[in-house]
């Protein structure tokens, strides 16, 4: 009896969960679109294909870092050899200043990590 109430937890939970994931993903990226307007959107243009004070961020999951033609960048980001991957962008808005010395963008500290979740599952929208 216990053993077959548990195979019915196990079965249901089993079929929820891809909703549920799915369902948060959009919930973390609206979420995160707030998280990035109050501490990225000054200098990272609304219109993420554009350059402005910072470089576009469209595409920046999976990108090589520096690596927009027409963004002057720090020599120091160029030459750091990182993709931005989930854990390096979570490193990067964590303390940029402490993963890339010499970057040019001002420092920014977003240390809680529900709040790094966010804003990672909004720049995978860009
Ligand atoms: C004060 C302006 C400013 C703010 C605020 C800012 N950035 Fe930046 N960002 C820049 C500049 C300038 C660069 C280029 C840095 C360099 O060349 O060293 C940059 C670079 C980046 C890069 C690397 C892009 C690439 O093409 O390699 C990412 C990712 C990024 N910023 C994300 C963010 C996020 C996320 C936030 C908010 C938490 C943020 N930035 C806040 C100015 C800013």
């Amino acid at each position: 009896m216990k053993t077959s109430m548990l195979a019915t937890v196990i079965c249901a939970s089993a079929l929820l969960l891809p909703v549920v994931a799915s369902a948060s993903d959009d919930m973390q990226a609206v979420q995160g679109s707030v998280v990035f307007a109050q501490n990225c959107h000054a200098c990272h243009s609304e219109d993420s294909s554009k350059n402005t004070f910072g470089p576009s961020l469209t595409g920046v999951v999976g990108r090589k870092a520096g690596s927009l033609p027409r963004f002057a960048y720090s020599e120091a980001l160029r030459a750091s050899g990182i993709t931005w991957n989930e854990d390096k962008l979570r490193l990067w808005v964590q303390d940029n200043e402490k993963l890339v010395p010499g970057t040019r963008m001002r420092h920014v500290s977003i240390t809680d990590k529900a709040e790094q979740d966010y804003l990672i599952a909004y720049l995978k929208t860009l």
